[in-house]
């Protein structure tokens, strides 16, 4: 039997993955912290306390989890359930053969396409779904297959890696310029200069929500200039897919780029592009497409024509799974009761002497609040957190090297808490008493 590594401390707790003799044996880091909410698991009033029972890792009471934004690690135990029926039942791929099984994973690749397109509020059918392995294959896939040698591309300075990585290599090989918008550290955006950028450029790619500033660039203006400078306008969704519901049709956004397993509460390796109809993207990857196996280039159609290689069935149920239950509870309610936590954990943590709030409190973005602590590392804090108060959080630069230039944290870095649909007050709580109790003894204050 093959074991995981051990924690770093503490004793772990054993459980397995149901695989049997020869199986894969998982140790869950469940050394219980030495702080506890009074009551972890949230008020079983409260619709969240009530959601949360059951989902993955609250079962032991211990976890604060305030990690979303990385992933929805606590997922509703139906997306779970979904994924395990999947592979039980169906085990097929979806497009690949005519046999009742292949046609059952057909079925449901296409429910998971219309679930797409009801959940981001864009039109255009569910063929404009054009699934990938994350989001970071859809930014490649969008970037790559519309940027041509000598092209200019416009963004944010709030932009993740997975758009400002592709776009230093496309500039390196393809010669294309980038031009960035001025910002400032609280997520306001120079539109004046926006406008003089955009002239002449081929896209504008920007972010939906920032993952660490927590805000909502002005999409509706932002695509306004860029349709008047006639750019195609990509929005990287990786943030805000989840948090609200509409806004991208009425922005007449080209390409929406989507991971499944942050808002919309699906398991990892299932993201995607929504390419509005009538926008050309050149395939980014070329392979098998399961049909026209004679032609030697990708079939014209979508999804197939940027669709090579076998798709995660198993993906498509756990995010469709998702998707229904945000339907099912509704995005704007779950969205307003967690913005409401985010208030009071920005206010929390900002009332701790020697704790630097980072993030403006942004009521119209997503829940996420960075801090920087006086004489405590990010990585430091972040462990404490963990090891003391089974508060589970991510310290470092979260792939945002302009934001983190910005605050001038490029050195320190900084410490992310992010929630999401499972999150209580309870979380919150534990999160500020135990920053609280880790920064007093340094005694540092911020000038
Ligand atoms: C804003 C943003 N864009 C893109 C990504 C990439 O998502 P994925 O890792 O699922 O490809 C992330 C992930 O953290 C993100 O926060």
């Amino acid at each position: 039997m093959r074991s995981l590594p051990n924690p770093p401390r503490g004793k772990g707790v054993r459980g397995t993955t149901g695989l049997g003799e020869g199986g894969l044996e998982v140790r869950v880091y469940r050394r219980p912290p030495r702080h506890r909410a009074r009551n972890p698991q949230g008020t079983a009033e409260t619709e969240a306390g009530k959601a949360r029972q059951g989902a993955v890792g609250a079962d032991d009471g211990v976890l604060h989890y305030m990690d979303f934004a990385a992933t929805s690690a606590l997922r509703p135990p139906e997306v779970v359930e979904a994924v395990a029926a999947f592979l039980r039942q169906v085990g097929a791929t979806p497009g690949r053969g005519q046999h009742r099984l292949a046609r059952e994973a057909e079925r449901l690749a296409l429910a998971c396409r219309k679930a797409v397109v009801r959940i981001l509020g864009v039109g255009g059918g569910p063929d404009r779904v054009v699934f990938c392995s994350n989001a970071t294959q859809a930014l490649n896939l969008a970037l790559w297959g519309t940027l041509r040698p000598g092209d200019v591309v416009v963004t944010t300075p709030y932009e993740h890696n997975s758009v400002l990585r592709p776009i230093r290599k496309l500039a390196r090989e393809r010669g294309v310029e980038h031009r960035v918008i001025p910002g400032d550290e609280k997520g306001a955006l120079d539109l004046e200069a926006a406008e003089r950028l955009l002239e002449g450029a081929r896209l504008l790619a920007v972010t939906g929500a920032s993952n660490v500033l927590g805000t909502c660039p002005p999409l509706r203006e932002l695509a306004g200039l860029a349709r008047r400078a006639g750019a195609l306008v990509l929005v990287d969704a990786a943030q805000w897919a989840g948090h609200f519901r509409g806004g991208l049709a009425e922005a007449q956004v080209d390409l929406v780029a989507f991971t499944g397993h942050k808002g919309l509460l699906g398991p990892q390796g299932l993201g995607g592009l929504w390419v509005r109809p009538g926008v050309e993207v050149e395939p980014w990857q070329v392979g098998g497409s399961g049909g026209s196996s004679l032609s030697p280039d990708m079939p014209p159609a979508f999804p197939d024509r940027l669709e090579a290689g076998s798709l995660n069935g198993p993906g498509m149920a756990g995010l469709l799974a998702g998707i229904e239950f945000l339907e099912r509870e509704g995005v704007e309610p779950l969205h307003r009761r967690v913005m409401d936590l985010k208030r009071a954990l920005w206010e929390g943590l900002g009332s701790v002497r020697g704790v630097r709030v980072l993030t403006p409190p942004a009521p119209d973005g997503v829940p996420i609040v960075t801090i920087l602590a006086a004489g405590v590392p990010p990585e430091h804090l972040a462990r404490r957190l963990d090891e003391d108060w089974g508060v589970l959080v991510r310290a470092g630069h979260h792939c945002a090297p302009l934001v983190h230039r910005l605050w001038g944290t490029e050195e320190s870095g900084a410490v992310r808490f992010s929630l999401g649909w499972a999150s209580t007050s309870e979380d919150l709580e534990v999160a500020v008493r135990g920053v609280e109790a880790i920064v007093r003894p340094t005694s540092v204050a911020f000038s």
